[in-house]
C-alpha cells in the first residue's frame, strides 16, 4: 500500500499518557482514569481510550497515500488526502463506545473472554472531516442509496493493520449503504480529532466514524471501501460483536444465528467515585449518559440506597447550554454529562440509571445481560461507599 505501512512488531508504537491504565500492552488497549471523563464534556485526545488489534500503522509519504474505492460500482477511483480534503468539510461531536465497555464487572458474575475494561472504554470528540456520502458521490453513488444498480448494498472499509483474529489480514467492517448514502447519518471519514490532524493512536491519516454504533464499526487507518452484496465477511463482523442470551457458551455457539452488533444501547457510569471510603456528609455524584442511533437522553437516575427510591441528576452537554434531548441545538451523537447531590451518612450503594428517548432504559441485572464475549454491560451502574464518620 503506497505510502502507509503496517509494522510487524510493535517496535514503533506512538508515545501515550501515563496516566492512562493499560488493559493490554501490545496490542495496545488503555483507558483512562474513570474521573478524567466527568472533567470536560470533550474527552481531550491523550485521555481518549485506545482500542487496537495490532501493530500501529507508519505513515511515510502522506502524498502517496490513498483510499481506493471499487467493487459493485460503476466509477471505481483512487483518492488521494487531497481529494477528501477537497469536500466539504464537516465537525461531528460524537461518543465513541467500544462494545466491550464495562466488560470486567460483566465477569465478575461469570468468566468472558476478551480484553478486560472498566467504565472508560469510551470518550467524546469532535471529528473533522468529509462525509461518506459526499465520497460516495465522487463514485457515481448518489445521497440516499440502498442499492446500486450493480447489486451492493453495504459498505466495507478495510483497514491496513495486521490482526491476529484475522490471521494476519487487515481490520475490517461493514455499514449498509443506506447508512453511508444518509448525509443525515453523519458517518465521516474523519481526518482531525478535538481540531488538530488525527494522531497515529486514532487512525491517522484517516479513518471512518459511524456515530451512534459500537465503536467496532469505526475502521481506523482506512485503505480501502469496497461496495458489496453482502456485509463484510471479516472476523470482528462475523465472529465477535455480537450479543448472545446467557445460556449460550463456547461449546454451542452458532454465530451465524446473530446479526452484527451495530447500534449501542441506553448507557451511564459514574465516575466521580470509585468503591471508596467517604466522609459522611454531602457528595457530589458525577458521569456520563449516552444513548446509540442518536436518540437524547431522557433522564438519569441516581439513588443513594442502593435502587429501593431514586432523584434525577442534573444532564449537561456544553457549558451554558441547557440540554433538552432531541433538540437541534443538542449534539445528537454525544454523550451528556450528569450531576447529582446527595448526603451520604451510611454505608451503601449508589446506583446510576439512564433513559433514553425512546425510554429504552438500563437492565438492573449484569446476570440477565450475561454473555460469553463479555459485550454490551449497560446494566445499573453501582459503586460501593464506605463512610468515614469523622472524629471532630
Ligand atoms: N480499526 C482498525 N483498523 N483496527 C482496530 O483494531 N478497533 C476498533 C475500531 N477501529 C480497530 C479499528 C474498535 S473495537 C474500537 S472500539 C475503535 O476502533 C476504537 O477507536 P479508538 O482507539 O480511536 O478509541
Amino acid at each position: 500500500m503506497p505510502g502507509i505501512r503496517s509494522p510487524s512488531d510493535y517496535s514503533q508504537e506512538p508515545q501515550r499518557h501515563p496516566a492512562l491504565k493499560i488493559n493490554a500492552k501490545e496490542p495496545f488497549n488503555a483507558e483512562p482514569p474513570r474521573q478524567a471523563l466527568v472533567s470536560s464534556y470533550v474527552t481531550p485526545t491523550e485521555f481518549f481510550y485506545k482500542r487496537n488489534h495490532g501493530p500501529i500503522p507508519v505513515v511515510d509519504d502522506i502524498e502517496r497515500y490513498c483510499v481506493s474505492v471499487h467493487g459493485l460500482i460503476e466509477k471505481p477511483k483512487e483518492l488521494f488526502m487531497k481529494d477528501i480534503m477537497n469536500l466539504p468539510k464537516y465537525t461531528v461531536t460524537a461518543t465513541l463506545q467500544c462494545a466491550g465497555n464495562r466488560r470486567t464487572a460483566m465477569s465478575k458474575t461469570r468468566n468472558v473472554r476478551g480484553v478486560g475494561w472498566d467504565v472508560a472504554a469510551l470518550g467524546n470528540a469532535i471529528w473533522g472531516g468529509a462525509k461518506l456520502a459526499d465520497v460516495l458521490e465522487l463514485v457515481g453513488i448518489p445521497k440516499s442509496t440502498c442499492a446500486t444498480s450493480a447489486g451492493g448494498k453495504h459498505v466495507e472499509f478495510v483497514s491496513i493493520d495486521r490482526c491476529k483474529e484475522e490471521k494476519g489480514g487487515p481490520y475490517k467492517a461493514s455499514i449498509p449503504l443506506s447508512q453511508a448514502t444518509n448525509p443525515e447519518a453523519d458517518v465521516l471519514l474523519a481526518y482531525e480529532m478535538n481540531g488538530k490532524t488525527l494522531n497515529r493512536d486514532h487512525g491517522y491519516p484517516l479513518r471512518v466514524v459511524v456515530p451512534g454504533v459500537i465503536g467496532a464499526r469505526s475502521v481506523k487507518w482506512l485503505d480501502s471501501i469496497n461496495i458489496d452484496s453482502q456485509e463484510c465477511q471479516g472476523f470482528f463482523m462475523q465472529k465477535d460483536y455480537k450479543m448472545f442470551p446467557p445460556s449460550v457458551n463456547w461449546d454451542n455457539i452458532d454465530w451465524s444465528t446473530r446479526r452484527p452488533q451495530m447500534d449501542f444501547p441506553v448507557q451511564s457510569a459514574i465516575c466521580s467515585l470509585e468503591d471508596v471510603n467517604v466522609r459522611s456528609g454531602k457528595i457530589t455524584i458525577k458521569g456520563y449518559a449516552v444513548s446509540g442511533g442518536g436518540r437524547g437522553i431522557e433522564r438519569v437516575d441516581i439513588s443513594i440506597d442502593g435502587g429501593k427510591t431514586w432523584i434525577e441528576a442534573s444532564r449537561y452537554q456544553k457549558p451554558g447550554v441547557k440540554y433538552i434531548a432531541d433538540e437541534e441545538k443538542s449534539d445528537k451523537w454525544a454523550w451528556v454529562l450528569f450531576e447529582a447531590e446527595a448526603d451520604i451518612n451510611s454505608n451503601t450503594d449508589i446506583v446510576a440509571k439512564a433513559v433514553d428517548t425512546a425510554a429504552n432504559v438500563q437492565p438492573e441485572k449484569v446476570e440477565d445481560i450475561w454473555n460469553l464475549r463479555g459485550v454490551l454491560n449497560t446494566s445499573w451502574h453501582r459503586v460501593h461507599v464506605q463512610v468515614r464518620h469523622s472524629s471532630m
